[in-house]
């Protein structure tokens, strides 16, 4: 089967010249064709981004912003820039953005520069309870470069402990909190937060990563209005190009600005940005909002049908595109049912869970979400049935086969990248 027109009309040239190369392009489509992607942080970019990102923008140097560069030659993309810039403050009603961090880890370095000096404290989520490693983790520069402290989730209710929160920001009196996280499937009261960081002289930071596309769709509550720094990723529930973003208050900008570029950034990947532009575009859209709400829908149907199959919703279920699933009922590890599915057709990852007696390579959960498939088109009824695939494939492995010509059967009408 052919990639179709979305490598643009140039593909033809990279087949011929490099068949090699080629091969792997065409086999990833092949790839994500064969199968249900599960990952919750991934997603489907439209022709749109991808075309922005297969264009010559890519051949520009444009250290420096729109209308200030260290570079001749920008005055076209400093369109592109201004276009995602006033795009991105327009569909999130922030004061200002910087659309130019290269991915969401890289963001985070940028707020943290803007905010924090070396050996300066901040208060964030626990990796092993749902936070990210750029959250200070000891793997990490975050949690080399500063002194962290973590809050974690209630071991009854698995849900973040606000009192906990509090309790900590009170004795450690963090110049930054943190808000946000990698794989917790309910919603953050951004509220809530905003009052712990008043009461300790601490700015808050919220990371969205994870729900920013929810977030334009205006289908969760947006952090932008209670934080003073707000850190994404384009690429994942968004839809957009792989990249990051900061959103801050206008008392933080000229800070944010350097911060990414030349503190920790040298010149922005014009086309990525380009990309941005157009994925904020299609997020300003009513099918989008249409779209993220759907996402969640789909999240709710999957949990449920996990639930109803004995694989246990960690905090009783989601609120957003993604649920954490405890595997254990089913006497395997996450590592085995990530396994498992993948043989059968379904790619999903290994997560760990709150208090996981297991360590981080091996885990006792996985971590599910809907923005691929949502993006495909398909809808609750056969998240539903993903849900049982799902549950058959962990606990039949011998089933793996049949497994999978039903994922075929269910894609067929579905596939991405159709021509
Ligand atoms: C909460 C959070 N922050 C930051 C990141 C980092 O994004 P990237 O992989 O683009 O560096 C992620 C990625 O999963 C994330 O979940």
């Amino acid at each position: 089967m052919g990639a179709g027109p979305f490598y643009g009309p140039d593909f033809g040239l990279l087949e011929e010249r490099d068949p090699e190369l080629a091969g792997v392009l065409l086999d990833e489509v092949e790839r994500v064709r064969g199968g249900i992607q599960l990952i919750a942080s991934e997603n489907f970019a439209s022709p749109a981004v991808l075309a922005a990102l297969g264009s010559t923008l890519s051949n520009k140097y444009a250290e420096g912003y729109p209308g200030s560069r260290y570079y001749g030659g920008c005055e076209v993309v400093d369109r592109a820039e201004r276009l995602a810039v006033r795009r991105a403050r327009e569909l999130f009603g922030a004061d200002h953005a910087n659309v130019q961090p290269h991915s969401g880890s890289s963001a985070n370095l940028a707020a943290y520069a803007a905010l924090l000096q070396p050996g300066d404290r901040m208060l964030a989520m626990a990796l092993p309870h749902g936070g990210h490693l750029t959250h200070g983790s000891r793997a990490n520069f975050s949690g080399r470069w500063f002194e962290v402290a973590s809050y974690g989730v209630r071991r009854d209710t698995e849900l973040i402990d606000y009192d906990e929160v509090r309790d900590l920001a009170v004795r450690h009196r963090p110049k930054v909190i943190v808000c946000g996280a990698t794989a917790y499937p309910r919603l953050i009261d951004y509220g809530v937060f905003r009052g712990i960081a008043d009461e300790v002289g601490a700015w808050l930071m919220a990371d969205v990563a994870h729900p920013m596309g929810l977030i334009a769709g205006r289908a969760v509550p947006s952090p932008v209005p209670y934080a003073d720094v707000v850190t994404f990723t384009t690429h994942k529930t968004l839809r957009g190009p792989r990249g990051g973003g900061i959103l801050c208050t206008d008392e933080l900008a000229a800070r944010v600005d350097r911060a990414v570029f030349p503190f920790t950034q040298g010149g922005p990947m014009m086309h990525a940005v380009a990309a941005k532009a157009a994925a904020f575009g299609e997020a300003m859209r009513p099918e989008f909002a249409a779209y993220a709400r759907q996402v969640i829908a789909n999240a709710r149907a999957l949990c449920a049908a996990l639930a109803e199959a004995g694989m246990r919703p960690v905090a009783g279920g989601t609120d957003t595109h993604l649920a954490l699933i405890d595997v254990r009922a089913l006497g395997v590890t996450g590592a085995e049912a990530e396994r498992r599915c993948a043989v059968a057709g379904i790619t999903l990852n290994r997560n760990a869970i709150p208090y996981d007696p297991e360590p981080a390579r091996v885990t006792s959960g996985v971590r599910v979400g809907t923005p691929c498939v949502t993006t495909q088109g398909l809808g609750s009824r056969e998240l539903e049935e993903v849900g049982t695939l799902v549950a058959r494939a962990v606990r039949e492995p011998e089933a793996a086969a049949d497994i999978r010509d039903k994922v075929v059967a269910l894609l067929a009408i579905h596939q991405p990248y159709l021509p």
